[in-house]
């Protein structure tokens, strides 16, 4: 399918690894001027140059904690008009008793998962607006539809995000710039594997993949059978970054293998 976005410029905020770089994948693939930033160095020129390399476009990265107000000026600096923009934030790791979750744990969260992406947003929206084009995606997470005990410091503050996309979508899709938001299930990534200590220590198991794997497998059922990879939802992505998705406006699109039973 011809996405219909070559020669249109993207930043994919977080596309070193993980989702944010199977999206960054499909988008260089599809010919576009790519910006990808994250906060550390050495993976994301590495990413860049890979994906220069693999698909024949530019690729620019962009060093960047999109959390924080100093990364965001770095971002908006370098990358100051996209047509296209996709947002992932990793927020802190999965909590265990829900009690000892403090004020400086929700505070981090929200600035992470929350502020974070509607700051990114409300820096590019009115460009977008003046061009009269634009995509926005943000790659959150299943939890913020179906609460999950041990992933407080993610959806919760992701929920509150899809509030205000919800009706910022609405506001602006007049002018032909959209938000979709997905909603990742249970994905193999980088991140994921990085959170096998914090996953032990919630649940009070060796911090070992042969422990942990397991553990987590029978305690969160995936109909579809397997745990996904990154590229599992990147066409996806690909697809509501495009001019073909121009009646999409302000949904969240879960994909997660079935885990969470909902009709809605
Ligand atoms: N994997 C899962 O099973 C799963 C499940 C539900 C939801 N999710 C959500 O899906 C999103 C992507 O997850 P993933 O597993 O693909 O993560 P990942 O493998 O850790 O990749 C995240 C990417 O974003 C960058 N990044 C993270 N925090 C950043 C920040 N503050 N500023 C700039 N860049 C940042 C990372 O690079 P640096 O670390 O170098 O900054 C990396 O390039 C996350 O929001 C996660 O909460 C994941």
């Amino acid at each position: 399918m011809d996405l219909q976005i070559k020669g249109k410029k993207a930043l994919m905020a977080g596309g070193s690894a993980g989702m944010g770089r199977a999206t960054a994948e499909r988008l260089a693939e599809a010919g576009v001027d790519l910006y990808i930033s994250a906060r550390r160095e050495d993976r994301l020129v590495q990413s860049a140059k890979e994906m220069s390399e693999k698909y024949g476009t530019t690729v620019t990265p962009i060093v960047a904690d999109s959390s924080t107000d100093e990364g965001r000026s770095a971002l908006f600096a370098a990358c100051p008009d996209p047509d296209i923009l996709s947002i992932t934030i990793k927020p802190p790791a999965p909590n265990g008793n829900f009690l000892n979750v403090t004020p400086d744990m929700w505070r981090s969260s929200i600035e992470t998962t929350l502020v974070g992406p509607i700051e990114i947003m409300r820096n590019y929206i009115p460009g977008m607006k003046e061009r009269q084009w634009g995509r926005i995606v943000n790659i959150a997470t299943f939890s913020a539809k179906n609460p999950m005990i041990w992933r407080l410091l993610s959806g919760p503050a992701r929920s509150a995000l899809l509030n205000y996309t919800a009706s910022v979508s609405r506001e602006i899709a007049g002018h032909g710039v959209l938000i979709n938001n997905i909603l990742p299930g249970m994905f193999r990534t980088e991140g994921f594997d990085e959170n096998t200590q914090a996953y032990a220590d919630a649940f009070g198991l060796e911090p070992t993949q042969e422990v942990c794997l397991p553990h987590f497998l029978e305690h969160n059922k995936i109909p579809a059978g397997f745990l996904a990879e990154a590229e599992d939802m990147a066409p996806m992505a690909a697809l509501l970054c495009s001019p073909l998705a121009r009646f999409i406006v302000g949904q969240n699109i879960v994909i997660d293998g079935g885990q969470h039973q909902s009709i809605f």
